[in-house]
């Protein structure tokens, strides 16, 4: 009703000044958005897909520097095989459109994670987008495959152990300032929002590392539903939150 419209926004703008400059997205509730239309769960995987790339080319055009999109955790081999499969199938079936969906797009490719779980075939698809975009000067966008926070932070331990047997450093040397050097996100700038819809709070081992001073945003829309007017309000509402870091 006109008269009891609440401020939403479409009167609200973003400000260019003060842009998240690295957004985590839990891509999730695809399975609940296909169970709501009595559609196969792959056919919510699938329409998930197309609101990644809607999502990701909206943060390129609004001058966001990075997103890192949690497509598959170390936890997500627990689900049946056919719905690991299909998974896999999707990226594949994605990664292979890279050309058109990648090329001359301002979008810089990288994939974040335990590859040497994939198969070969995935690989070198993956191999072959990153080399697609490997020129381009816009969004660093992090595909995380395979992807768990704590084994991103046991492999930056077992580096600074094999470091620190070898020489190269003294175990003095192992500090915060090392370990997120060594985290996959080590070129990214700080993840300062991170982003999950389908009414879930919790982080599911994604970015927990990052995550220390990220500001939380969740919402009840399923994945395939989240657009590009969602983005902007999460960016509106991450831009009146008071960061404090432990400051008064
Ligand atoms: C997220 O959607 C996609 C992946 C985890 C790969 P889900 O498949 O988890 O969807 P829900 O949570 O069952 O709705
Ligand atoms: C998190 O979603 C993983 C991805 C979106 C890739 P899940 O659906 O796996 O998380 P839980 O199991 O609900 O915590
Ligand atoms: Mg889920």
């Amino acid at each position: 009703m006109l008269f009891n419209r609440k401020k939403n926004a479409h009167e609200e703008k973003i400000d260019p000044h003060n842009l998240p400059r690295h957004i985590g997205v839990i891509m999730d509730g695809n399975g609940r958005w296909a169970k709501k239309r009595h559609l196969p769960r792959s056919a919510g995987h699938r329409a998930g897909a197309d609101t990644f790339e809607k999502i990701v080319k909206y943060c390129d055009k609004i001058g966001i520097k990075a997103i890192t999109a949690y497509a598959f955790s170390t936890e997500n081999w627990n689900r049946p095989k056919e719905e690991v499969d299909n998974l896999m199938n999707l990226l594949y079936e994605y990664l292979l459109q890279a050309e058109e969906k990648f090329a001359g797009k301002n979008i810089i490719l990288r994939v974040i994670g335990d590859r040497s779980a994939l198969s070969d075939k995935i690989n070198k698809a993956i191999d072959h987008a990153i080399e697609i975009t490997n020129g381009n000067t816009g969004i660093v966008l992090n595909m995380a495959l395979n992807y768990g926070g704590r084994d991103e932070i046991v492999r930056a331990a077992r580096i600074a152990a094999a470091d620190a047997l070898n020489g190269k450093i003294g175990i003095s040397d192992i500090n915060e300032d090392y370990l997120d050097r060594h985290m996959y996100t080590a070129d990214n700038p700080p993840v300062d929002l991170i982003i999950r819809p389908s009414g879930e709070k919790r982080l599911s081992n994604f970015l927990l590392w990052q995550a220390a001073y990220a500001e939380f945003w969740y919402s009840d829309i399923n994945w395939p539903d989240f657009s590009e007017k969602d983005m902007e309000q999460a960016i509106i509402d991450y831009q009146k939150r008071s960061r404090r870091f432990g400051k008064i």
